[in-house]
């Protein structure tokens, strides 16, 4: 019986052989010039300025939550993040000691849900709001802009399951200062394990490239680093292990990096037949629900849908070999590590229903137009719809 995997991989024969090669021809493993290679052309394609690659998406995030810290760039430690989102969206929040609110989702595009948002802003003034695109869809930026008008908080898009969406006409991981992006494998495009900060602010940028190794300056922009030599007095060779800010190593290699180049000559065409994929779930599943996907290019990570037997539907397709699974974290609110430590629960009714009845089918480039059709006719036949 054939497998239906959720995610698959992207990584083909041409790249083992690329890999094999590579490891051939260099005895410098370590982030280096590939690197930079992979960073530019990564650049290119979102369409920022700059790019930093590191070891993970939830690196990515750790390092933006420190970077935003340490750069004095908010005007509070209060931020708000998404109740439907990924763990390790939220956890390094945590963990640098902001207080985190989370904000209720919205029923169109799995986004944030600008109504709670702006109860949010109203109440608690956050310096910081973090949006995720969830599964490939957008946030309602155009009404997030209006709120940043008003309330005066800063930006970070989470894009680590969108990469390759076009919202529009901007992909989407352009929209604040800085986005999140993953390359484990399953993702739109793998480096084995992988990730990357992008964003168009420089002073910013210097910044991360400083945290993602130590603190120490040896990989900021020549000028950055010639300020921070004259602001602590530093001399050329003790410059070589001074520390200006509080540092992480979330750095990857040079190995991975050249594995990402290669990758991403593949993404415009990956994108195209999730988009593909989706919108053939969409015609499938009409009955079901009738999710937003008003973006030029939906890449999309998993088709997410809701119903009443989840459990039922999820026994039926593992039998039929259909992988599938809850709909990310649900409400982030009930997740054991966050309930551990945060006593409070707060209102987010369309989270909880998610936490309920979400769940999502398979959806990457491997799987073809009939296998989508023979996933639907499956899941069609448990699958008790509600709606949402
Ligand atoms: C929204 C979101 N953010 C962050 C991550 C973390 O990415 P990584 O697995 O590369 O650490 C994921 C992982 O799937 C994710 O879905």
């Amino acid at each position: 019986m054939k497998e239906f995997k959720l995610a698959d991989n992207t990584i083909d024969n041409k790249d083992y052989k690329k890999m094999i090669n590579f490891l051939k021809e260099r005895k410098y493993l370590n982030q280096s010039k590939f690197t930079h290679k992979f960073q530019e052309k990564f650049s290119k394609f979102l369409n920022t300025k700059f790019s930093v690659f590191v070891n993970s998406g939830s690196s990515a995030n750790l390092l933006i939550a420190q970077a935003l810290l340490e750069g004095n760039y908010l005007k509070n430690k209060v931020v708000v993040l998404p109740a439907v989102s990924w763990a390790t969206s939220v956890s390094p929040f945590l963990q640098l000691g902001y207080k985190v609110i989370l904000c209720d989702c919205d029923k169109n595009d799995l986004g944030l849900s600008v109504r709670n948002l702006e109860t949010i802003c109203k109440k608690f003034n956050p310096g910081l709001v973090v949006v995720v695109n969830v599964l490939g869809h957008s946030n309602n930026f155009k009404k997030i802009f209006n709120l940043q008008k008003k309330y005066n908080f800063k930006l970070i898009e989470d894009n680590c399951e969108s990469l390759g969406s076009r919202f529009k006409n901007k992909n989407l991981g352009t929209f604040g200062i800085a986005s999140s992006h993953s390359f484990y494998y399953g993702h739109h495009i793998s480096t084995i394990e992988g990730g990357m900060v992008s964003t168009s602010d420089r002073n910013f940028y210097n910044i991360l490239l400083a945290i993602r190794s130590h603190g120490w300056a040896r990989d900021v922009q020549e000028p950055f680093k010639k300020k921070l030599e004259k602001r602590f007095k530093v001399d050329e060779f003790k410059s070589l292990y001074t520390f200006y800010y509080s540092g992480l190593n979330v750095r990857s290699t040079d190995f991975n990096a050249n594995l990402g180049i290669e990758q991403l000559k593949k993404i415009k065409k990956i994108s195209k037949i999730r988009h593909k994929n989706f919108e053939r779930y969409k015609k499938n599943l009409k009955d079901f629900w009738n999710q937003n996907s008003n973006l030029e290019l939906i890449s999309s990570f998993g088709f997410a849908t809701f119903v009443k037997n989840r459990l039922q539907v999820f026994k039926y397709l593992k039998s039929k070999k259909i992988q599938s699974r809850p709909l990310i974290c649900g409400n982030m609110g009930q997740q054991p590590f966050w309930s551990k430590k945060i006593k409070n629960k707060p209102s987010l009714p369309n989270a909880e229903f998610i936490d309920k009845y979400g769940i999502y089918l398979p959806n990457h480039a491997n799987l073809s137009s009939k296998d989508i059709d023979f996933i639907c006719k499956n899941f069609k036949k448990y699958a008790r719809p509600i709606y949402f």
